[in-house]
């Protein structure tokens, strides 16, 4: 159960720039500027994408989670699929229910556009992350390791 004192609503225009500090938590490698192209992406198409946030006392954000409309994802069967894009909660909020809270809400926006799977992924390394996943019912379809070379120097 959540603390009583925060409320899970859909992003409201005026919580864009605590959802942008989230947001920059979450993802520090991302410059300020392409966090604000993917905000103004992901708002301008509310039909497939959905972002939901956790408010605290004070209006103060303490998580989010952003959802989108895939048409296939890894290790699923039916399409479209909710697929889970960001997930935060603050770390001194974690841990109580908020994580949990946010991804409902995501999964019920997912069943009223018609899908039947919900679909995430967190990196390897990412313990934490992977374990609140398998706690809420998610199954760990695949374990991908990405490669690059650089072909200027070091032809095959
Ligand atoms: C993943 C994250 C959003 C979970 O948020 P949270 O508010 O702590 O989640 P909850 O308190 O609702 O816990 C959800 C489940 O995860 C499990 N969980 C949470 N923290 C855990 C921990 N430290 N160790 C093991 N399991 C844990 C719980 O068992 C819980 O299941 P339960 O309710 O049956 O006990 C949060 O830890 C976070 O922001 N992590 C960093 C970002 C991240 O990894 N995002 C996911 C990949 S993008």
């Amino acid at each position: 159960m959540t603390p009583r004192s925060v409320h899970i609503v859909a992003l409201k225009r005026s919580q864009i720039p605590e959802w942008q500090r989230l947001r920059t938590a979450l993802w520090p490698h991302v410059t300020s500027e392409q966090h604000r192209k993917e905000i103004v992406d992901v708002l301008s198409d509310l039909e497939f994408n959905a972002v939901y946030v956790a408010v605290g006392s004070e209006r103060k954000l303490h998580g989010f989670v952003e959802a989108s409309l895939h048409l296939t994802a890894e290790g699923c069967h039916s399409s479209p699929i909710g697929y889970i894009e960001g997930w935060y909660v603050e770390p001194e909020k974690r841990g109580k229910g908020i994580g949990r809270a946010l991804l409902k809400k995501a999964e019920a926006w997912a069943i009223a556009n018609g899908c039947k799977e919900m679909a995430s992924d967190a990196e390897i390394a990412n313990v934490l992350g992977r374990e609140a996943h398998r706690a809420l019912g998610f199954e760990e379809v695949n374990t991908l390791a990405h490669f690059r070379k650089s072909l200027k120097d070091n032809p095959a």
